[in-house]
């Protein structure tokens, strides 16, 4: 084979990949941009969680078991998810 065929050959090949890469990238974006708006309840802003906003994540949520635990004074509802990291899905309110 030629070496023009085959770097021909080669530029075909680059080219499918670029093509398959950016349409790729179009759907994880789309994906994205469609996802529903995140539902879960956000961190309160009030007298009882205010003071968790200026720690670190890892640090208050050392605290949120004091009241919200199976039995506790604010327990799960039913069906919780796995609740390691408190502050993933309940973020603090921002702005
Ligand atoms: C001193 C007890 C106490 C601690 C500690 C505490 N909470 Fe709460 N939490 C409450 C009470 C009481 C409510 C219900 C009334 C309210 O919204 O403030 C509540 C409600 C919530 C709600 C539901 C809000 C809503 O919109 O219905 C979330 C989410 C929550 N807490 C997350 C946390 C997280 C995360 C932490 C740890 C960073 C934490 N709480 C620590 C007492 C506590
Ligand atoms: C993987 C995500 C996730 C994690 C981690 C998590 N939660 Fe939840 N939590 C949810 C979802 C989803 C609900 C259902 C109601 C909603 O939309 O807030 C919920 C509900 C709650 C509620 C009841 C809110 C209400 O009034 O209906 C409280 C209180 C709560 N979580 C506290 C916590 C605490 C405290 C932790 C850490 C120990 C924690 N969660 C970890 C996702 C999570």
């Amino acid at each position: 084979m030629s070496n023009a065929a085959s770097n021909q050959r080669d530029s075909k090949k680059t080219l499918w990949y670029n093509i398959a890469f950016v349409a790729v990238a179009a759907v994880i974006i789309t994906v994205l941009a469609l996802a529903p708006e995140e539902t879960t309840k956000k961190l309160p802003r009030d007298d009882i969680h205010l003071k968790f906003y200026p720690m670190g994540k890892k640090a208050a949520e050392k605290f949120c078991p004091d009241c919200h635990r199976d039995g506790g004074e604010v327990p799960f509802p039913e069906g919780h998810p796995p609740k390691n990291r408190c502050l993933f899905c309940h973020k603090k309110i921002t702005g």
